[in-house]
């Protein structure tokens, strides 16, 4: 076992982990960051599959997520607009596909005025709660106590309605049956986002792309850090600390600093065994919060057949497989490429069929919105972020029924030297690369004695 000493140690290079090592580097700060993984991104991840280049996790940024678009820019990066000329596909749960342009689904009336309704009310919620600290809110025991579901059934009756506004936090965003987390948990979304409003418009959500891929800005982080500082393959296994200093240790590395960063996902800070142990509430509270679980579709055709439709490829579908459809060509490239997803229960159901079985019903699924050549894919590969040791889920974790008002109030607080950081747990940006990066950076600052 080989001893090294730093200033700081960070326990996971992902975009927060790399953030953070970043601002303690510029102010001179020593640090060693330890990744699990022989790559550094995390949950973002850059891949070429059969010659494609698919972005198996994190990919699209927001105008909102300034963090992040000042990451990018200072790291010299480009960045591209999502394709979106054209119609959108909009299936309906007997099955009827309509085409439309603009925001709102094709309903009858009576749906659109309700989803209008319910929007307006999520954002008054919203923009009332805030990213910020939503179990301050008067009414947030209340809200956490609700599914979102059976809240959208106490505010309409109108079952359409409630099923499409669900789909944007749950299958759009939570990847949880909207049963599984409560009406608090998707007003945070919504706030951490700006506004319902912006969650339910792919235009503001899902507006822009980096050249080269979104992994590429860990790699730059990293590589401007040096192998030196950024250490691959070194699983922290376990964490000794006093309220002096800490000693972290992998299979056969330790570094003792006087500060640690576990910059992991929520439901992975367990995996780590600590001595002495976490106080009762961090080890309590460490349990409820958890992964959903999304399938990222990836499937590369000859040319953007859908484009000569007059279709802009993107599809939604609350009750179908594949919920949402989205062109996702890579900038500068000739062949088209779609991406869809596959959330909670419909990807159990997916990953308990044969390769074959379920390649099929999957492009029958894309099929169904854009039409048969969606069933010949050149490239098709699946992300499986639920295999992954180092994640164990996708997109992000989020909190039980519950959990939100009780133990949000305490997820930011250190123990000791230890501090937490992760997307899922920042106000701002949360579940997304741009709230890393400001969790990262915050943390650090909080370290060097320049936030509170
Ligand atoms: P992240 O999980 O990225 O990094 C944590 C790191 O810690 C990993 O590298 C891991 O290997 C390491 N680690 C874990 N345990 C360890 C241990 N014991 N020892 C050492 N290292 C350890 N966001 C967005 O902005 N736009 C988008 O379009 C999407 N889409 C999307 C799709 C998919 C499929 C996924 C999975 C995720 C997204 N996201 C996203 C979310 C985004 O990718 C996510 O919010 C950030 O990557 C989170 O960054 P963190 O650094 O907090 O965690």
């Amino acid at each position: 076992m080989s001893e090294e000493t730093c200033d700081v140690v960070i326990i996971g290079a992902g975009p927060t982990g790399l953030s953070a090592a970043r601002r303690l580097r510029r102010a001179g700060r020593g640090v060693i960051v330890l990744e699990a993984r022989d790559r550094v991104g995390g949950r973002t991840w850059t891949e070429h599959i059969d010659g494609q280049m698919f972005e198996l996790g994190g990919q699209w940024i927001s105008p909102d997520q300034t963090a992040l678009l000042a990451l990018v820019d200072e790291l010299g990066k480009e960045t591209y607009p999502r394709y979106r000329d054209g119609d959108s596909v909009y299936i309906a749960p007997d099955g009827t596909r309509t085409v439309y342009s603009g925001e709102m689904f094709p309903v009858g009336e009576s749906a659109r005025t309700e989803m209008e309704r319910l929007i307006g009310l999520l954002d008054e919620l919203a923009a009332r709660i805030g990213p910020q600290a939503p179990w301050d809110a008067e009414d947030a025991a209340e809200l956490d106590s609700i599914s979102f579901h059976h809240w959208l059934r106490q505010q309409s009756e109108d079952e359409l309605a409630c099923e499409n506004i669900g789909l944007f936090v749950a299958g759009g965003m939570l990847t949880k049956p909207a049963t599984t987390f409560s009406a608090l948990q998707a007003i945070l979304m919504a706030a951490s986002a700006g506004s319902f409003t912006n969650l339910v418009d792919d235009h503001f959500i899902l507006d822009r792309r980096v050249v080269g891929g979104m992994q590429s800005v860990s790699v730059q982080m990293a590589e401007e850090l040096g192998s030196d500082i950024v250490r691959l393959q070194q699983p922290v296994r376990r964490i000794e600390w006093s309220e002096t200093g800490v000693s972290v240790s992998t299979d056969d590395l330790s570094v003792s600093a006087q500060q640690a960063i576990v910059a992991v996902p929520p439901n992975l800070y367990s995996r780590i065994s600590y001595s002495p142990p976490l106080p009762r509430l961090q080890q309590i509270f460490h349990q409820h919060q958890s992964m959903g679980l999304v399938i990222k579709v990836h499937a590369t055709y000859d040319t953007p057949f859908w484009r000569e439709d007059g279709l802009c490829g993107t599809g939604f579908g609350a009750s179908r497989l594949v919920q949402e459809v989205y062109d996702n060509t890579n900038h500068g490239e000739e062949q088209g490429t779609l991406v869809g997803f596959i959330s909670d229960v419909n990807a159990d159901a997916m990953w308990a069929l044969d390769e074959e079985t379920r390649r099929t019903k999957i492009l029958e699924a894309l099929a169904e919105f854009l039409g048969p050549k969606a069933l010949d894919p050149r490239v098709f590969y699946l992300s499986d972020f639920g295999a992954e040791e180092w994640t164990r889920g996708a997109y992000a974790t989020s909190y039980d029924l519950g959990g939100l008002h009780r133990w949000g109030p305490f997820q930011n607080d250190p123990v000791g030297p230890i501090h937490f950081a992760s997307s899922d747990i920042a106000a701002e940006g949360y579940q997304h690369v741009d709230g890393a990066v400001r969790i990262g950076t915050a943390t650090a600052e909080r370290i060097l004695g320049e936030k509170s």
